[in-house]
């Protein structure tokens, strides 16, 4: 093989791993914009319901809803809820004298998916719905004496 053969060779070598290499980073880019897209993607309240998670005080302090969980991520329509289990209107609920645990158990209000096959079961991972007084200030993005609760609750 001559030198002229082998340098040549060597530059083919050379460029093609430039273009594997450029096509590489162009696809990391495109993936990483597409990720930052979806990132950025409004949510949509017409399509998933409220944003804002619903905090309820009655009975007891700070048992969250979002629905951003239930719609968007987990795919219910509005009907498996609304309005059989719960109304349209935050805070509706913690006026009735049944929204308690016991209703849940039986398969009231949340009990009626979170009955340990649909979702996970109301007797279980407690802090998953009652996230506290702190969890509350967290998710209204103040302190817990901003809350105006023990921190203990
Ligand atoms: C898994 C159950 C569930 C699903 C599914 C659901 N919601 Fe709700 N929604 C609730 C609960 C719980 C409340 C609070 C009711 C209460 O406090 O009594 C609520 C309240 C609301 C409110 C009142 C908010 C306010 O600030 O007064 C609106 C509006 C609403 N939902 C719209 C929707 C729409 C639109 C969909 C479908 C995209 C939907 N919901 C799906 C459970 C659900
Ligand atoms: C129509 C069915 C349905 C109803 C009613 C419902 N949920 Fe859910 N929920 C689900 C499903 C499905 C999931 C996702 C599966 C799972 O986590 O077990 C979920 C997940 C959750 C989670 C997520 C926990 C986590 O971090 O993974 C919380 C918290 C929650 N639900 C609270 C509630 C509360 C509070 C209520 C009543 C106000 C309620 N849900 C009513 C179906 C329901
Ligand atoms: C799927 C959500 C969910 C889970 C899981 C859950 N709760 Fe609740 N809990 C509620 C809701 C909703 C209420 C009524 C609203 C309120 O009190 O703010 C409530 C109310 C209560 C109350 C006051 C009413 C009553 O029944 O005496 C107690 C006490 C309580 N929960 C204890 C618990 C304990 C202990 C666990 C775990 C073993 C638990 N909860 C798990 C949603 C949940």
């Amino acid at each position: 093989m001559s030198d002229v053969d082998s340098r040549e060779k060597k530059n083919m070598k050379k460029s093609m791993f430039a273009v594997v290499l450029g096509v590489l980073l162009l696809s990391g880019a495109w993936l990483m914009a597409a990720e930052e897209k979806k990132a950025a993607e409004p949510y949509d309240e017409d399509t998933y319901g409220p944003e804002a998670p619903i905090i309820w005080d009655k009975p007891v302090k700070s048992v969250v809803f979002d629905h951003k969980i239930h719609t968007q991520a987990n795919e219910l329509s509005c009907d498996s809820c609304h309005d059989d289990l719960f109304t349209m209107e935050a805070g509706a609920a913690q006026e009735k004298d049944d929204f308690t645990m016991e209703t849940l158990y039986n398969g009231g209000y949340c009990g009626a998916c979170h009955d340990g096959s649909t979702a996970f079961a109301s007797n279980k991972r407690c802090t998953a719905c009652h996230i506290g007084v702190r969890g509350k200030a967290r998710l209204e993005g103040g302190t817990a004496a901003a809350a105006g609760g023990h921190a203990k609750e």
